[in-house]
């Protein structure tokens, strides 16, 4: 139970120092002035992901020479967010090691504002601007003194960090390449003008993933609204898969206590992780549709491709920029990889006699050309006759082409009224599917015209009959 009580800690410090005290922008700076700038920029290795061992100093030239700064290749930087203890959170050099893993080249800079990070939490938001301010001087410089284009700069921020970076792309003499928020704070920022936070106008492609946005907006921890050119809303963005208390002592009896920071902040760091799997996974990216709801989402209503309407999340994430905030949905695994695939299963209840039952809990069994995945539960809110229901199921595995399903309608308890009375029964000849990964549509039929599908009693089978893809 120390986790719980850790969590509570951490979340009640958060939330009981709303709200906000802003702290402007002291004097301006000239433009080679740079004794003002508090923030450290440390250029890591890829065979040092850990320590901050050498930094890059805005106004002195060599120390770009001396950290071994590729000019010719593209620059991460990394902006952390609050923090309770004053140091680096476990997931720093993880994502370090990931960018260099997947760019080997690259040059991934940690920015250190940690002295300015560790107050209460207003006073922290307040510094977003300073370190802003001090993150678009030093790009600035790069491009100034060492003919570095800030088109080759990516900067990835957390929480605080992502408002951070937005504030410094809105600063930078010309615009950086990109910015990708990850779970961008909301406290203090959900209500605030564009300006003052992370929006679109702050790089040429601003993405954006909300993994914590549970709660009303004003305490929220992640920003509810979206505020990229793409946000995405892993599993509706509230909470994330694995991240309850239940699950959270469960991994640390398993490993130990040596990430519990990642389990403190489990649903607003997942973001972090969800990017990092998209740098290791480049071969199976996980995707996400855009939808007008998490509920149309949740119905399955949402898995078109046309138009831009899906998209690859994280690091190779077509920038696409569309007039309106687009908000994009998917499901996720609870551990790495994330990535799940998505149906569409479009089903008609028919019968003669009328039925309606409310909360009803079904299993769904797919069967591919790949693999099986079997008892896919799903509750639908009311089933009635002579009446169509969509809704969305997703696999962990990728299942192949379909062949065949079954359809199970589970009893509401062991001891059922139906095992001596006869319970109720749907008759349905065909269970229509979309694969939100292949973008196929597969009809499924009854072997034998209709199958009937019984309360509590064996599951009802169907077969592929026909299928055609959706983009031809
Ligand atoms: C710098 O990066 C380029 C690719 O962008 C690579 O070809 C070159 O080998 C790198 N230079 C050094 C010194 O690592
Ligand atoms: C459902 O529709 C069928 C075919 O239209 C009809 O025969 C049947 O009576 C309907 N059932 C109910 C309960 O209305």
């Amino acid at each position: 139970m120390k986790s719980k009580a850790v969590l509570l800690v951490a979340l009640g410090v958060w939330l009981q120092s709303l709200p906000a005290s802003h702290r402007g922008v002291t004097a301006a700076q000239g433009g080679k002035d740079f004794r003002n700038i508090e923030s450290k920029f440390a250029l890591r290795t890829p065979e040092d992901t850990v320590e901050d061992t050498c930094h890059l100093i805005p106004g002195v030239t060599e120390s770009a020479a001396n950290c071994h700064f590729n000019y010719s290749s593209k620059t991460f930087m990394v902006i952390h967010g609050w923090t309770v203890t004053g140091m680096y959170e476990s997931w720093v050099p993880k994502l370090v090691a990931a960018l260099y893993k997947r760019e080997p080249d690259s040059n991934v800079i940690v920015v250190d504002w940690l002295s300015r990070a560790q107050h209460h939490y207003p006073v922290s938001a307040g510094h977003t601007k300073l370190v802003g301010k001090d993150v678009a001087q030093f790009i600035n410089w790069m491009e100034d003194e060492l003919n570095y284009p800030p088109n080759n700069v990516h900067l990835l921020g957390y929480s605080l960090g992502a408002h951070a970076a937005g504030i410094a792309g809105s600063l930078t003499n010309k615009k950086v390449n990109r910015i990708t928020g990850l779970d961008p704070a909301g406290p203090n920022f959900e209500y605030a003008e564009a300006p003052s936070r992370l929006s679109p106008d702050d790089a040429d492609f601003v993405d954006v993933l909300h993994t914590f946005t549970r709660g009303s907006p004003d305490r929220s921890i992640g920003i509810q609204k979206p505020i990229g050119h793409v946000d995405i809303y892993p599993n509706g963005g509230a909470f994330q898969p694995g991240c309850n208390i239940g699950e959270a002592i469960r991994v640390i009896a398993e490993k130990g206590l040596a990430d519990v920071d990642q389990l403190v902040k489990c649903s607003h760091e997942r973001s972090i992780h969800l990017f990092i799997d998209s740098l290791l996974n480049e071969a199976n990216p996980s995707k996400a549709y855009r939808c007008n709801s998490k509920e149309a989402f949740d119905k399955g209503l949402c898995l078109s491709c046309r138009k831009n309407r899906c998209n690859n999340l994280g690091y190779e994430i077509n920038k696409v920029r569309t007039k309106r905030n687009s908000k994009m949905y998917l499901k996720t695994r609870s551990q790495m990889p994330y990535k799940v695939f998505h149906y569409q299963m479009k089903i008609h209840f028919s019968g003669t006699e009328s039925t309606t039952k409310t909360n009803q809990v079904f299993e769904i069994s797919l069967y591919g050309t790949l693999a099986e995945s079997e008892n896919i539960p799903v509750t639908l809110p009311e089933v009635s006759t002579n009446k169509t229901y969509s809704f969305l199921i997703y696999t962990e595995v990728d299942v192949g082409e379909l062949l065949m399903m079954k359809l199970k309608w589970n009893s509401d308890s062991y001891f059922s009224w139906s095992r001596w009375w006869s319970s109720p029964t749907f008759a349905i000849d065909k269970i229509r599917v979309k694969a939100g990964e292949t973008q196929k549509k597969v009809i499924f039929c009854s072997r034998n015209k209709v199958s009937y599908l019984e309360k509590g009693k064996a599951p009802a089978v169907f077969v592929k009959c026909y299928d055609r893809s959706l983009n031809r």
